[in-house]
Formats: C-alpha cells, structure tokens, sequence
C-alpha cells in the first residue's frame, strides 16, 4: 500500500471568527462560518498529517478523529498556534478580528445603557499568519494565508504574500454586494499566488477548495517538487 501523500508531516490550520469581549456580554466578531477552516483540516488529515485545528466559535460539528483546540479571541488563537510550533505546513484561514477593546478591565461589568454613549478605544490584534510566517529556525515549511477580495485579486494577493511573508496566499474573488453580506455555502472563484506565479481555479465549492489546496501542498512536499515552490 502507497503511503499517503502527507505521512510524517504536521499541519495546523486556523479557522472560524474571534470574538473580542467589549464587556462581560458583548463582543466584536464577523460572520466566518469556519466551514473553509475545517474542509482544509479534514482534507489534510485525509492525505496523512497529523493535523490541528486552531477554531474560533462556529456551529460546526468536527470528526472526532480531528485534534481541534477551541479559542475565543485572537489573542487566545495566537498563543494556541506558537504553542503547536514547530510544525510543517499552516494554513491560516480564520477571520481575526483586527482590532480588541483596550483596557478591558474597566468595562468588563456588563454595560448599562448611559446616558452618553459609550466610546470605546481598540488597539490592533496580534497578526497570526505574519506571526507564524517570521522567518528562523521554527518557521513552518509552507505558510498558507487566505483572503478575500473584489478588485485586482491577483496583485492584491500578491501584495500579501510579500507583507505576510507566507508563501502562498489562497484569495476568494467575491463582489461588492457578497463582501456586504456574504453567501453561506455559496461556490467561489478562487486564485491561488505563490511566488512562482498566479494560478486561477474554477468556481468551486468549500470542500473542492481544500481538496484543491492539499494537492498542491502534496505536490509541495512530493520528493520531485513539481509545480509550485515556496522558496
Ligand atoms: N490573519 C491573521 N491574523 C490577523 C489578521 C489576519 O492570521 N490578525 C490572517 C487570516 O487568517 C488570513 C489573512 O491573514 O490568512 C488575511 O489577511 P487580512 O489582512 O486580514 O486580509 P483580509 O481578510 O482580506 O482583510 P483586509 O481586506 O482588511 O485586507
């Protein structure tokens, strides 16, 4: 029997949204599904590597089989990912909030409603896939970033690859109207950029996505090193 492409190798995928508590009932988070998140780690351990997933709040029901580490806010979520280093493969395909409430303390009791409203003072969130894609000795093999975009997909995703330092980026071509109130479930146009070029794939669905992906980290990986390099 062939050994599966991805035996010997760990991955650890990020997925689903952080929520970011503003007081003791009421958080800052956006509308990720974590559907994309959990394909991409059932797709991985399908093809033989000992996988983790990294989750922020979804209704998702996991296979069993899956090591999922359940966090809440971005912070949570980073120190999870250092604390899985070193590993082989990331990809980071969770919906960070960018920003948490500051000084967080004061406002912890739930608010009441007063007279003025209240203003609250955030600071940015700990860049996870930029985090994870610094370059030294425990950075992983293949750090994959995802994205969603309306115009200029490809540059843009290129643009990201460089100011992440992953090295590739898998960009979402979504329309105004869907980046306002995104489809649930909906097929997307997908491209995918590493620094040999740009690769567009069809219209698919969460699950070709990822199975798309994890062949090409397969071919990553293979000893021939065939269509896409990292380096
Ligand atoms: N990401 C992360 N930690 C953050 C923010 C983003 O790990 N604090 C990762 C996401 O998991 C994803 C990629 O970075 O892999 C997305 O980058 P981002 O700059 O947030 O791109 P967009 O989601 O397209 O947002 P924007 O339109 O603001 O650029």
């Amino acid at each position: 029997m062939r050994p599966l492409p991805l035996s010997g190798l760990r991955a650890l995928v990020t997925s689903g949204p952080t929520r970011e508590p503003i007081d003791s009932v009421r958080f800052i988070s956006n509308r990720s599904s974590g559907e994309q998140g959990l394909a991409i780690a059932v797709a991985l351990a399908a093809a033989g590597a000992t996988t983790v997933l990294v989750s922020g709040p979804t209704a998702l029901a996991a296979p069993p089989e899956l090591e999922i580490i359940d966090v809440e806010t971005a912070t949570e979520m980073n120190a999870a990912c250092q604390a899985q280093l070193p590993v082989d493969i990331v990809v980071c395909a969770a919906a960070v909030a960018d920003w948490r409430v500051r000084e967080l303390s004061a406002a912890e009791q739930k608010m009441t409603s007063p007279a003025n409203p209240p203003v609250l003072e955030v600071i940015q969130n700990e860049d996870i896939l930029r985090e994870l894609s610094r370059p030294g000795p425990r950075r992983p093999r293949l750090v994959v970033g995802f994205m969603a975009e309306s115009r200029k997909v490809a540059e843009h995703a290129a643009e990201k690859r460089v100011r992440k330092r992953c090295d590739w980026v898998v960009a979402k071509v979504v329309d105004d109207a869907q980046r306002r109130q995104p489809p649930l479930g909906e097929d997307c146009r997908m491209v995918l950029v590493s620094r040999a070029g740009v690769e567009w794939w069809p219209r698919s669905s969460k699950a070709e996505i990822a199975d798309r992906l994890v062949g090409r980290i397969a071919e990553f990986f293979a000893p021939s090193r065939a269509v896409l390099t990292g380096e």
